[in-house]
């Protein structure tokens, strides 16, 4: 079996490292990956969004399989390129069609799905330069805080929370009529404020049946204590202390079977990952957003656990037969600690070469089995001359598996202090509320 995985991020080392324990031994390609997965295959240096290379890589190669690491391709509509491409049709890809990306790539698009479907989630109104008086007036009666949101895609920078009215209308305005975020924010979902804890759910689905994978949280501010500026995420942990059984069994019945019967009513074609970034209010989960692939740098900590051969359920997808396999779940404990380069997630250098110190001293790594261990996944790194460079802001994931999780979070830290590049940063509290 041939695998092409698209992205070069720590998602994408970690789904090599699973991948290539599978027992099926598959050859790895990646496009355009880093100095970590250049360990598990072979690096190939193309762009993710065009599709036309990816083709030809596929039939050079005689790739059977493509795992999708970000939603931009799956926005762009790589699954329904495949589909319609006679010669790479039969290609299993993870990710749903273009339209069941809309998930991720239209807030609207998702609301109005959970508004059909009774999916739990905040109350909305949906603007654009054809209703902006009504939208300001919205506003003005909205209760604070408010939550602006660009309808597409926006780097992450989308989300505006306001906690004032003339904050609230000037933002609106900006993002409507001066395009503060390009054609993604032309259309605004304006929202209401919901106050919980935060934890992200992944499924796998074949478009009829799913797959539950382990939950995980993520910490997406850059300082400790959950302050300062929103990242792409610090750091991981899974399992999540407070999805007990009766908060997952609620999981389940309000918000997985109907999003899985909702798209099967709308005839939405997804085959792939559904990520559900829920909010526990008071007892109760609400959806705060859908993305169509994994989380990173959940996916991190989610693969430590998943006892499961990955290329078996992706094979169980690709035939719709998700109702078969029994996922099986590490008890242990996973964290993953990301560390990031100064200045990160504003201006940052790259090509910063790292030390990995720790090996020179083999016995400092407890390689990961089934008891427990660390890896240490690339995230934006890149091979240099004699060594490996930064080529990102988020640089490495260490992620650690143990009996608990301040055992876990403690392997991943002494790692790290044995990692060294010039200005790295990491965050030394993640799973802080769940830890004396
Ligand atoms: P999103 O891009 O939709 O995930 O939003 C980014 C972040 O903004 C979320 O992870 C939440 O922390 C926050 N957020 C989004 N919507 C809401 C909401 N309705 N209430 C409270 N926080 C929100
Ligand atoms: N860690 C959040 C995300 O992948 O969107």
């Amino acid at each position: 079996m041939k695998i092409l995985i698209l992205g070069s991020g720590g998602r994408e080392h970690a789904f090599c490292w699973k991948l290539s324990q599978s027992k099926s031994r598959p050859k790895l390609y990646i496009a355009p990956g880093n100095a970590g997965t250049a360990q598990f295959g072979e690096n190939i240096a193309i762009d993710i969004n065009d599709f036309e290379a990816i083709k030809n890589v596929c039939l050079s190669q005689d790739i059977e399989m493509v795992v999708v690491g970000p939603e931009e391709p799956l926005v762009n509509g790589i699954y329904d390129f495949f589909k319609n491409n006679k010669s790479i049709k039969d290609i299993i890809i993870t990710g749903p069609s273009g339209q069941g990306a809309q998930l991720e790539g239209s807030k609207a698009f998702a609301k109005s799905f959970m508004q059909k479907h009774q999916i739990p989630t905040a109350k909305y109104g949906e603007f654009n330069s054809g209703n902006f008086k009504e939208g300001l007036e919205y506003i003005q009666n909205h209760p604070l805080p408010v939550v602006l949101k660009a309808d597409g895609l926006a780097a992450g920078k989308g989300v505006l929370i306001c906690n004032n009215h003339a904050e609230a209308l000037a933002e609106f305005d900006q993002m409507i009529q001066q395009s503060k975020f390009g054609d993604a924010g032309k259309k605004v979902v304006v929202e209401e404020f919901l106050d919980g804890i935060e934890m992200s759910v992944f499924v796998l689905t074949d478009g009829k049946n799913y797959v539950l994978l382990p939950e995980a949280k993520d910490y997406k501010k850059i300082n400790e204590g959950d302050k300062g500026l929103n990242t792409g995420g610090m750091g991981a942990i899974s399992p999540v202390p407070f999805a007990t059984h009766h908060f997952m069994q609620k999981v389940v019945e309000r918000i997985i079977e109907p999003t899985i019967k909702g798209l099967q009513e709308d005839k939405i074609d997804y085959k792939g990952f559904i990520f559900f970034g829920l909010i526990k209010v008071d007892e109760d989960p609400m959806v705060i957003e859908y993305n169509c692939r994994m989380g990173d740098p959940e996916t991190e900590v989610v693969l430590l656990r998943l006892q499961n051969d990955l290329v078996e359920l992706f094979i169980a997808m690709g035939q719709e037969k998700l109702d078969q396999p029994k996922i099986i779940f590490n008890k242990n404990n996973a964290a993953t600690i990301v560390a990031v380069s100064g200045g990160y997630p504003e201006k940052y250098a790259t090509g910063l070469p790292i030390d990995f110190n720790y090996l020179q001293n083999p016995e400092a790594i407890k390689h990961l089995d089934e008891d427990g261990g660390i890896m240490v996944f690339h995230a934006g790194t890149k091979p240099g001359n004699n060594e490996v460079v930064t080529n990102g802001g988020r640089v490495l994931a260490v992620s650690s598996l143990s009996d608990t999780l301040a055992d876990a979070i403690e392997l991943s830290k002494t790692i790290l202090e044995q990692i060294h590049f010039k200005g790295m940063y990491f965050r030394k509290d993640i799973g802080y509320e769940f830890v004396d």
